[in-house]
Formats: structure tokens, C-alpha cells, sequence
């Protein structure tokens, strides 16, 4: 289908010459006046207009046409209009592009010339239009760069506009790669402690000796190497935000000092007697079940009541609707100007391999997803096969053996993270191999390592 081009001239062997010029091209409709001008345009929607300046009942001078061209960029200020001007008026078509008109030639018009000036109007044309709607998709409902217009994530930013202000301690949980941090983080920019500082520790990333002193801080000689005195993360966090990620894996002889911090918002560091006030509020996150942990023993139930006191839960990435299409062309659009090439966009069977894809990695896994393709693809559009994702069910469309190998693989490596509850030293012992190469394989495979 041939783009549609409108030409407006009131001279009908001009009309009937540039129709025959351009109709292999453009899908040409033709106009002899303002008013029969504004009703094509409504009617066809062009996105490039053709536009000679003296109309009737003026057609000798520009009046006529420049009324026709404010209506049009009024109906569509992305229009292009070239306006077509006789000799001696340049002055006029001078103010028409003062006027907003695109570009302006001038008669007698050069068909070599007119048609270069067209295909560049009509490339221009299409780059804003995209541009335009690229734009839409991103803007709509950032809630503090946490994007996301399905019902799920409407709900949870009502509850975190709720639970923001208040100093109730907040339980956020979800699967990996879900944005827990994010939403840690949208809490704290919500709170009366914006301004303070917000303190992050992954209690799952720090061995376990060292935990205490990190959270806790220590003085001077309190152990081998406290060669000097330290404030640990919660003291840093004062008159902030600490937040607490992988609740789950605290040692539970630490669980009972910071009960006792969250009881009575006071500390002693490691190897100190005096008791420091401090005034912290805390939000935790786990991906794994609590409830689980607590009866086995290794949680304790009076310090999920007290961390638990609010809950935000995370919706995993396949049951937010269109936040798939919206997250993918966020990212995609972060990643293209990272890798400097012009704005991309997706093949229709890359958005159906997006949407049919289970993303068990949810929204990390997503945005290492886009990024990898964002660097493979070639052109302007970003296909399926960049994305090294098959359109179809997750068996369906594996045509080699590399492809059938990755299956297995990360069905595998999922099962054996999920049944250690997300713990990846007896999950590899489990799987026979070391923990780096582990590590290697997810991250070949995208799966998140938290
Ligand atoms: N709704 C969102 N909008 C934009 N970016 C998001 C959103 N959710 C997550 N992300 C991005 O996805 C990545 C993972 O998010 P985050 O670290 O907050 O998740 P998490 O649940 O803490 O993950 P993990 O369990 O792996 O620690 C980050 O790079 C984050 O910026
Ligand atoms: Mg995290």
C-alpha cells in the first residue's frame, strides 16, 4: 500500500500533471480548494500534503492557503505540508513555513525535485509518528521509574502510596527479578524520609560471620581485624530507609538482635556496651516463603509479625497484562541509545514471542533479554530470532540442538533452585557442578541469581 499524499492546487493541468507523476508512489488525492482540502484531509488522513497557496476566491493571493494549512496542522500537527509557490512569492511561502509548513518549492516545479523533497517529508513523517507513539508507550504511569499500567501493578502503587508514610515496617515479597528494590526504593521516595538516606543490604550476598558486624557496625579491637571503629548499615540508615533484601537467609541467632532493634529502635555494635538510639525504618524483601522457613524452624514467628506488620506482594511478570509490551519498549529504547544506534522497534513476531514467553526471571530477565537483542539486531527492528526467543509454547519452536540443550537445562537448573528454596550451593551440588559454573549458567540463561 502506497502512502496516501494530498494535493491541493486550484489549476487542474498542474493537479492532473502531478497525479500522473506520483501515482506509481503515493496514493494520491486531489483538492481545488480550502474547504474541499480540509474535508479530504479529515477523510484520508494523510500524512503529507501538497499545498499551493493561491486558492479561491484569492488566487492571487496567499490568504486562501495559508488558512488551509493552519487548519491542517491543527487537525494534525505532525502534517507535513510542502507548500507549491508561483514565482516572486517566496516571500509568501517564506511566511507559510514561518507558519509551521514543512518545506516549499517553487513553480515551475522539478518532478525530480519534488518527488526527492516528498520521500524525505514522508520519511520524516513516519519517524515522528513512531517516535510519537514510542513516547505514549513510555510515559504512561511511571511511579517512581516503576513502570506499569496493568491492574496488578495499579494496586500495588495504590498500596505503596498508602503505606509510604506511614512508619510501619514493610514486608515486600514477590519471585526473583520482580523489582523488590524498586519498590523498596518507591517507598522510601514516597515517606516523610526522602531526604534521608536509604540504605540497602542483601543479607543472602554476606557471609554470614561478617552479617552482624555489617548490620551492626563494631568498635575498635571487637575482633580480629576491627582495626578501627565501623557503623554498621542500620546506624547509616538513621532518619532513613535500611532495607533488608533476602530477610530470609539471616542466621537466626542474628534474628533475635534485630528483633531486638525493631522492638526498642536501639543497637549495640559488635564489641560496644553503650546502646545507640536510632531511628531507622525497615523494609524487607524475600523471595522465598516465610511461612515455610518459620515452620521448619528457621525463621522466627515473632520477627515475621513484627517485619510483616504491612505487605506488598509482587505480581510475577506474566500476570501484568500489557506491562510486557510497555517494559520490553522501555528497555529497548534505554538499550538502542546505550548501543548509539537509532531508536528500534519490534517485529510483530518478536511482541508475540514477548507475550507467549513465561519470563521465570520476570522483569530482570526481560531487560537482560532486550538488552542482548538491542546489540544483535541489524536494521531498525528487532525480530524474534535477536531475542533468541521462539514464538510458540516452550517446546514448540526448538528446531536445534543448542536449543533443545538450553531447555533442559534451565528447566533443570529451576527446579533444583526452587526445591533449595533459591539456595545455590546445594543446588549445584544437586546439579554435580561447581558453584561459579552454576552462576555461568544462569546467566547464559538469564535466570537471576537472587
Ligand atoms: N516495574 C518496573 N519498571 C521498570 N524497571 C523495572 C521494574 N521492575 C523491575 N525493573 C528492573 O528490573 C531489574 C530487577 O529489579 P529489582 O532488582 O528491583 O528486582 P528484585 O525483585 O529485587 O530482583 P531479585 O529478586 O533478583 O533481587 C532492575 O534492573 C529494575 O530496574
Ligand atoms: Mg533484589
Amino acid at each position: 500500500m502506497n502512502p496516501k499524499l494530498l494535493i491541493v492546487d486550484d489549476d487542474e493541468e498542474i493537479r492532473t500533471q502531478m497525479k500522473w507523476a506520483l501515482a506509481k508512489d503515493y496514493d494520491v488525492t486531489l483538492a481545488e480548494s480550502r474547504v474541499t482540502a480540509i474535508e479530504a484531509f479529515r477523510a484520508q488522513q494523510p500524512m503529507v500534503v501538497l499545498l499551493d497557496l493561491g486558492l479561491p476566491p484569492h488566487p492571487n493571493s496567499p490568504e486562501e492557503g495559508l488558512a488551509a494549512l493552519s487548519e491542517l496542522l491543527g487537525l494534525n500537527p505532525l502534517v507535513k505540508v510542502v507548500i507549491v509557490s508561483g514565482q516572486g512569492e517566496k516571500e509568501n511561502a517564506l511566511q507559510a513555513i514561518g507558519a509551521g509548513a514543512y518545506d516549499f518549492l517553487t513553480k515551475p516545479v522539478n518532478m525530480e525535485e519534488l518527488k526527492f523533497l516528498l520521500k524525505r517529508s514522508f520519511h520524516t513523517a513516519q519517524l515522528e509518528k513512531e517516535y510519537n507513539e514510542m513516547q505514549k508507550l513510555v510515559r504512561t504511569d511511571a511511579f517512581e521509574g516503576v513502570l506499569g499500567e496493568s491492574t496488578a501493578m495499579r494496586a500495588i502503587f495504590d498500596s505503596i502510596r498508602k503505606v509510604a508514610t506511614t512508619e510501619a515496617p514493610v514486608l515486600i515479597l514477590g519471585e526473583s527479578g520482580t523489582g523488590k528494590e524498586m519498590a523498596a526504593k518507591a517507598i522510601h521516595q514516597r515517606s516523610n524520609r526522602k531526604d534521608g538516606p536509604f540504605v540497602a543490604i542483601n543479607c543472602g550476598a554476606i557471609p554470614e560471620t561478617l552479617l552482624e558486624s555489617e548490620l551492626f557496625g563494631h568498635e575498635k579491637g571487637a575482633f580480629t581485624g576491627a582495626h578501627v571503629q565501623r557503623k554498621g548499615r542500620i546506624e547509616s540508615a538513621n532518619a532513613g530507609t535500611l532495607f533488608l533484601d533476602e530477610i530470609g537467609e539471616i542466621p537466626l541467632a542474628l534474628q533475635v538482635k534485630l528483633l531486638r532493634f525493631l522492638q526498642e529502635q536501639t543497637i549495640e555494635r559488635v564489641g560496644g556496651r553503650q546502646s545507640i538510639q536510632i531511628n531507622t525504618r525497615v523494609v524487607a524483601a524475600t523471595n522465598v516463603d516465610l511461612k515455610k522457613a518459620m515452620a521448619a524452624g528457621k525463621f522466627r514467628e515473632d520477627l515475621y509479625y513484627r517485619l510483616a506488620v504491612v505487605q506488598v506482594s509482587l505480581p510475577p511478570l506474566r500476570e501484568r497484562e500489557n506491562d510486557i509490551r510497555l517494559l520490553a519498549q522501555y528497555f529497548l529504547n534505554r538499550f538502542s541509545a546505550e548501543v548509539k544506534k537509532p531508536s528500534l522497534t519490534f517485529d510483530a513476531e518478536a511482541v508475540k514471542a514477548l507475550n507467549r514467553h513465561a519470563w521465570p526471571g520476570n522483569v530482570r530477565e526481560l531487560e537482560n533479554c532486550v538488552r542482548r537483542a538491542a546489540i544483535m539486531a541489524e536494521g531498525k527492528r528487532v525480530t524474534a530470532k535477536d531475542l533468541e526467543l521462539n514464538p510458540g509454547d516452550p517446546d514448540s519452536g526448538i528446531t536445534t540442538l543448542k536449543d533443545a540443550r538450553e531447555a533442559v537445562e534451565r528447566r533443570m537448573v529451576q527446579q533444583a533452585l526452587k526445591k533449595h528454596g533459591g539456595k545455590i550451593a546445594p543446588a549445584a551440588v544437586e546439579l554435580g557442578m561447581s558453584r561459579p559454573t552454576l552462576y555461568e549458567l544462569m546467566d547464559k540463561l538469564g535466570i537471576s541469581r537472587e
